[in-house]
């Protein structure tokens, strides 16, 4: 016969696997839903970037990620933030942190805006509703582009947070006029004229996969829309994408046809180069300061010559930015204009930074060099490809947790004590990434 204890040691020795296991192994409880199992992971803005790239057809991507000829501005952008470091000071009290600050004389709860971006609805069947939305949850302000895929009205019914509206400069000034009252009329607070287009700037990859908008479909995109059915199916199953803010205009007085206002394919550079008016200058400016009561932002300043001349230009902030390296290969990092333009023009006017900003440490930098706040563009677009209106929620947060987490570990309580000394260049060769 076994003795007792000893056949009850096996059970024993069981059973306090068991409890080592469980005191190290969690199960966490699954999400039904397979878009929040993505985002639970999604750790940064570059983990959405990749889920995008999954889920989109490789030239809605493309579409959304390159920039122009050799895409030397699109890496200036971020390289610029990489090459500064932080000189963080310690001991200093972090445990309230205020990212609040003011933008256009309104209060935002971090320093930052959503730059426009024109046709969203090629990421999400949603498109700039989803993202209205989600600003308006976080207190952001959403800049709706010209170019959108959903309406000036459609946009303000959506959500009630801040809204502005982009300004491109059609040769007929009618069409812009009535662009402008419409935003006045739905609440818009602000306007941002944008600047760096006076023609398309060359978007290679684009031009590689015959891409047009809206996107026609041919072989090689079947194939692409195969590969990605989840994209395709919402695609096919929602209404047609059209640039909504011109599309009442295609049989009215204006006379813009049906291709200029989006309802056939075209490539975004005739569409841009038949329509936007390459003679846009200074007078234009002071048209619009004459037809629109509120804020102008001037974006697309790319020197502190033209910065300058915005100062005094009756405008109320200007954007520093070359569009996300999608215009003049070669322009300067948005980034790197800020210390000279603030230096030159003071508080003349509020300064935005806009380009690359792909993490909260991004904006934190920016305003210490003297930004009053950043654009992203790119970083929401992500989010909204990778999983709709929850992933620009989620780029959202990674932002607003970065800048506080960020503040704290720089020792900084408040916008206000922001400033260059808490910043260093980073030396290329001690610090290789
Ligand atoms: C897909 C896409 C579409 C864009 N469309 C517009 C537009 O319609 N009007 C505009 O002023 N800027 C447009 N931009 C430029 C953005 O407003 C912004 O300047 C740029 O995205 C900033 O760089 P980031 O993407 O690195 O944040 C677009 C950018 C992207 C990526």
């Amino acid at each position: 016969m076994v003795p007792a204890a000893l056949a009850s040691a096996p059970a024993r020795e069981d059973s306090a696997v068991f409890e080592t296991l469980r005191s190290v192994v969690r199960f966490d409880r699954p999400a039904l839903d397979r878009r929040a199992r993505r985002l639970r992971r999604a750790a940064s803005v570059g983990d959405l970037r990749r889920l995008a790239r999954r889920r989109l057809p490789r030239g809605v991507f493309d579409y959304i990620d390159g920039g122009a000829e050799d895409e030397v501005t699109l890496a200036a952008n971020t390289a610029a933030f990489r090459a500064i470091g932080f000189a963080p000071r310690v001991l200093r009290g972090v445990g309230d942190v205020d990212t609040s600050t003011t933008l256009l004389g309104r209060s935002l709860p971090l320093p930052l805006a959503l730059a426009p971006t024109g046709f969203s609805r090629i990421a999400d069947a949603q498109g700039e509703l989803a993202v209205a939305r989600a600003a308006a949850r976080s207190g952001i302000p959403y800049v709706l582009s010209t170019l959108a895929t959903r309406s000036i009205e459609e946009v303000a019914a959506a959500a009630d947070g801040p809204q502005w509206f982009q300004v491109y400069v059609w040769r007929d000034r009618g069409l812009v006029r009535e662009m402008v009252e419409r935003a006045a009329a739905n609440g818009y607070e602000a306007l941002v004229l944008t600047v760096d287009t006076a023609v398309f700037g060359r978007r290679e990859r684009d031009v590689r996969r015959g891409f047009s908008l809206p996107p026609a479909i041919g072989p090689s995109t079947l194939i692409d829309g195969a590969i990605h059915p989840a994209w395709t199916w919402q695609f096919v199953r929602s209404e047609p994408i059209r640039f909504a803010n011109v599309v009442g205009a295609a049989s009215g007085a204006s006379g813009t046809s049906r291709a200029s206002a989006g309802e056939t394919a075209v490539t975004l550079a005739d569409y841009v180069n038949a329509q936007f008016d390459p003679d846009l200058g200074w007078a234009d400016v002071e048209w619009l300061r004459g037809i629109w009561d509120g804020p102008i932002v001037l974006k697309g300043i790319q020197t502190v010559a033209d910065a300058r001349l915005a100062a005094t230009a009756g405008v109320d902030a200007i954007a520093l930015s070359n569009h996300g390296g999608r215009q003049l290969d070669g322009a300067p990092a948005a980034l790197s204009l800020v210390a000279p333009v603030v230096d030159a023009i003071g508080d003349a006017v509020e300064v935005i930074c806009d380009g690359g900003v792909r993490r909260g440490s991004d904006i934190v930098k920016a305003v210490a060099l003297g930004a009053r706040a950043c654009f992203a563009g790119r970083a929401y677009l992500y989010g909204l490809g990778a999983a709709g209106e929850p992933g620009v929620d989620h780029v959202l947060t990674l932002l607003a947790d970065d800048v506080r987490r960020t503040m704290a570990l720089c020792g900084a309580r408040s916008i206000a004590e922001l400033d260059r000394s808490l910043l260093r260049a980073v030396d290329p060769v001690d610090e290789r990434t």
